[in-house]
């Protein structure tokens, strides 16, 4: 703080909605701003029992926070709309005025053909609007009705956030290994989603940055085609309680066991100053909700330990358990 990034280590997924609703209510962020590529994410966040499931609005809903979506992340104006009104945040919510619009033509482009049958994408539009973007024919949130009152300048907001000394926390999304430039490719997402593209997003240059928070699971999971190092058969999958499916698309996730190959070298890509390590109870069920690193098992900080060393940056927060406040912060 206080301009903190939070990206993904792996191939989305790793839980980064939960990372950034702690941070967001521990450190009383001011404002938690959306990057990344748009709807094709999905991300939960569990406060009191209660579940919010988010696809366009930052996953500090739960806080007090002002929530931006910057210009670079595609907006489909009925989801976005859909979570302003079910969460009652409209007085909140701020989207740039030069944020991509996803249409019905996206949509129906994304759900056809070599997107769908090849790439295996989430049928949000992303791809095709982003492709409209390029090619300078899409619309933008200024000119969208549907947005009308939501929208402003963003990227002029998060920056004076930042010179006033606030907290600021901007949300990424996806995974540094579904990267259009430094993913699998093709089997990627349709832009940059390292921390770079992510304040790109929304606005905010290289030196207004403090910390780089790179989100890793405790193991690896993958939706879609592409390939994935140590990848497990599903019955091994079940038999270690790793099963999980999308929340977008609601397909069962692929995975292999943590890759310290691969956090290594998101951690290079990101200038990732910190790791947060989610869903630990589910490879070590006894630390379920703890929120205290000395009263780990032996084991436990045994494995932290050795990513540290050989990923080269400190394991700052970790996860043991859906809840928000399920958490081990290790920052000083
Ligand atoms: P698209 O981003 O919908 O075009 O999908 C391209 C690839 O990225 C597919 O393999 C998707 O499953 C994957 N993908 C996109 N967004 C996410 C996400 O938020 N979590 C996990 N996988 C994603
Ligand atoms: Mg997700």
């Amino acid at each position: 703080m206080p301009a903190c990034v939070i990206v993904g280590g792996f191939f989305g997924d790793e839980g980064k909605g939960k990372i950034v609703a702690y941070l967001a209510l521990k450190d009383e962020a001011h404002t938690v701003v959306r990057g990344g590529v748009g709807p094709n994410a999905g991300h939960t966040v569990i406060k009191e029992g209660k579940t919010y499931k988010l696809r366009m609005l930052p996953s500090a809903l739960v806080s007090k926070a002002k929530l931006m979506v910057g210009a670079g992340v595609l907006v489909d104006p009925d989801v976005l709309l859909d979570e302003v009104v079910r969460y009652d945040v409209r007085s909140r919510v701020l989207v740039d005025y030069g944020a991509s619009i996803i249409e019905e033509k996206h949509l129906a482009a994304d759900k056809i053909g070599h997107l769908k049958e090849k790439i295996g994408t989430t049928g949000a539009g992303t791809g095709p609007a982003n492709s409209d973007r390029v090619l300078r024919v899409a619309k933008i949130a200024r000119d969208e009705p549907k947005l009308r009152g939501l929208v402003g300048d963003v990227a002029e907001r998060v920056n004076s956030v930042v010179d006033a000394g606030k907290n600021l926390i901007v949300e990424g999304t996806q995974g540094t290994f579904l990267s259009l430039y430094y993913g699998t490719y093709p089997y990627v997402t349709s832009k940059d989603v390292t921390a770079s593209a992510i304040c790109s997003d929304v606005g905010l240059g290289p030196k207004k940055v403090d910390d780089v928070i790179m989100v890793c699971k405790s193991y690896v999971t993958r939706v879609g085609a592409g390939e994935l190092e140590g990848e497990l058969s599903a019955e091994e999958v079940q038999k270690r309680g790793w099963q999980e499916f999308g929340t977008v698309t609601g397909r069962l996730r692929r995975a292999a066991p943590f890759s310290k190959k691969l956090a290594k070298r998101a951690v290079m890509l990101n200038s990732a100053t910190g790791i947060a390590m989610t869903k630990f109870d589910v490879l070590f069920p006894e630390t379920a909700n703890m929120t205290d690193y000395g009263k780990l098992p032996g084991k436990a900080k045994k494995f932290v330990e050795e990513i540290e060393g050989e990923v080269g940056i400190p394991v700052v927060l970790i996860g043991t358990g859906a809840e928000v406040n399920s958490t081990i912060d290790r920052r000083t």
